[in-house]
This record gives structure tokens, C-alpha cells and sequence, in this order.
């Protein structure tokens, strides 16, 4: 066991699922993975992005479908066997959803929401997780959000459905530990990823004034990196997080400092 922070070499050979991996944060922790020798199924809605990330994942295979619909996991769970035992699992699939005060938020986007962000989580863990207990252990970590941490005024839907991404993810570790699984969970902050420019562009004309409030309401003054987020993916998968167990951090610059 590496517990040197920096050692990538012990995902060599290791088999995962990334779900969300056609863009942002899914695809940069993907193509760390397999930087450092990960083979991995490569789950997204988007063929076409998948597409561009399969191409810097070698060894690495693509599936196309909804995190939300159980025969689209049980497939990526089908390719998973064919690559061999399964020991990462990191789910970054998600969407913003309505940018709206709760009692405007439609039945139908709040449904969506939660089928995407709470179900689409559930549904990579119920795939997996089995698979992982038979493999002899290994180790998860799911995205929630600083908005899943702490009550938000702009996204108080996807605040309520990451809030629930962190006490599941927290379940598993309270479920699972004995069976060889760690789980935790990587809270973002703003980073920049096409759904950080979403959440700006759903402000419409007040864009530009969101993408100010946003920055300078950071301690840091600035928006985080795919790669920042990234290295705490990958610290928390790796064996230099041997004690770390049911955490959800914050990678946010101290916004929630
Ligand atoms: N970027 C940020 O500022 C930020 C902050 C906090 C949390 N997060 C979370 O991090 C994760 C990754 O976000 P990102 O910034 O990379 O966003 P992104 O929009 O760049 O990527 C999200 C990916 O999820 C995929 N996806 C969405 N719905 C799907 C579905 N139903 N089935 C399969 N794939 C689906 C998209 O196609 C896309 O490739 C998300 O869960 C997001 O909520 C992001």
C-alpha cells in the first residue's frame, strides 16, 4: 500500500466507472485515471464528448446512456465485467436543473433533477457496489456540490439533491467499510466547467453581474480548476486516504470557510 500523496502508479491496472465522463470534472478525473493506467468505463449522455475523452483514455471503454434509466447502468455495469474486477467508482454525471425559487420550480424539472443527480448517483452505486464487494474492496468517490453543504439561495433544488448525494455517499461508508469500500464525497465550489457558464447564462441579462458575485464573494477571488478537483478525486481514491472515510470536502477556495 502507497500512501505517498503523490504515487499515481497504484491505479495502474485498476478497473473503474466514471459516470459524467464526456465533459468537466468527469472527463479531467478520467483522463487523470488513465494517465496513470486506469482502465475505465467511460459513462455520459454526450457519445460525442465521450468520444473526445475516450480518445485520451487508452484502454478505456465508452458507453453511451442515461445515469437515470437502470438498463443504461446495467450496460455500463456489463462492460465493466469485461475489463475485470472493479475497484474505483466515481459518479460526476449531474445537471444544475431550474435556477429558481423552490415554490417556482415545476414537478417535472424537479423530478428530472432528482432522477439525474440523486437516482443516476444511486443507480452507479447499486451497480458497482456489488461488483467491488466480490472484487475484495475498493474505493468511491461521488460529486455533490457546496450547495449540497450549505443552503443556496440561487439553485435551492440542486442544493436539496446534492444534499442528498452526500448523505448517500456517507451511507455507503457507514454500510460498507466492512467489506473493503471507502466512500466519500468531493464538494465543489465554482469551477470552471461548461455548467459553471450554465449557471451563469441562466441569469440571463444579470449574467455578467452573477459571474462578479460569484468570484468576489470567494475568498480566493477566483474559480477552481477541473485539475484542483481532480487532485482531491484522485487523493481520496487513492491508498493515501486509507483513514478517510465518509468525508465530503470542500474544494471550493473557502467559500464555505
Ligand atoms: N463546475 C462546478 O462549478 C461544480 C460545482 C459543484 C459541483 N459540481 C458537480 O460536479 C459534477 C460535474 O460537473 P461539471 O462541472 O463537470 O459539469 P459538466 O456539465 O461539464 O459535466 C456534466 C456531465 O454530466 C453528463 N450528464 C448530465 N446528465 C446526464 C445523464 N442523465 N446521464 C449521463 N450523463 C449525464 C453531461 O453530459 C456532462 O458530460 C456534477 O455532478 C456537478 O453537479 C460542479
Amino acid at each position: 500500500m502507497s500512501t505517498r500523496m503523490d504515487d499515481r502508479s497504484q491505479f495502474a491496472g485498476r478497473v473503474g466507472l466514471v459516470t459524467g465522463a464526456a465533459s468537466g470534472l468527469g472527463r479531467s478525473v478520467a483522463v487523470a485515471l488513465a494517465d496513470a493506467g486506469a482502465r475505465l468505463v467511460l459513462f455520459d449522455r454526450d457519445a460525442d464528448g465521450l468520444h473526445a475523452t475516450a480518445t485520451q483514455c487508452p484502454g478505456s471503454v465508452a458507453v453511451a446512456g442515461d445515469v437515470s434509466q437502470g438498463s443504461d447502468m446495467a450496460r455500463a455495469a456489463e462492460a465493466l465485467d469485461a475489463l475485470g474486477p472493479v475497484s474505483l467508482l466515481v459518479t460526476a454525471a449531474g445537471i444544475l436543473g431550474p435556477t429558481a425559487p423552490l415554490a417556482d420550480v415545476t414537478e417535472q424539472a424537479w423530478d428530472r433533477l432528482f432522477a439525474v443527480n440523486v437516482k443516476g448517483s444511486w443507480l452507479a452505486l447499486k451497480h458497482v457496489l456489488p461488483r467491488m464487494i466480490a472484487a475484495g474492496g475498493g474505493s468511491v468517490v461521488t460529486l455533490a456540490s457546496g450547495a449540497g453543504l450549505a443552503g443556496n439561495a440561487t439553485f435551492p433544488a440542486y442544493s436539496a439533491s446534492k444534499g442528498a448525494v452526500v448523505l448517500m455517499t456517507r451511507s455507503v461508508a457507514a454500510s460498507h467499510t466492512a467489506q473493503g469500500i471507502r466512500a466519500n464525497t468531493v464538494c465543489p465550489g465554482p469551477i470552471e466547467t461548461p455548467m459553471l457558464r450554465e449557471t451563469f447564462a441562466a441569469a440571463g441579462e444579470g449574467a455578467a453581474e452573477r459571474e462578479v458575485i460569484f468570484r468576489t464573494r470567494n475568498p480566493m477571488g477566483r474559480f477552481g480548476t477541473p485539475d484542483e478537483v481532480t487532485a482531491a478525486v484522485l487523493f481520496l481514491l487513492s491508498d493515501a486516504a486509507s483513514y478517510i472515510n465518509g468525508v465530503a470536502l470542500p474544494v471550493d477556495g473557502g467559500r464555505l470557510a
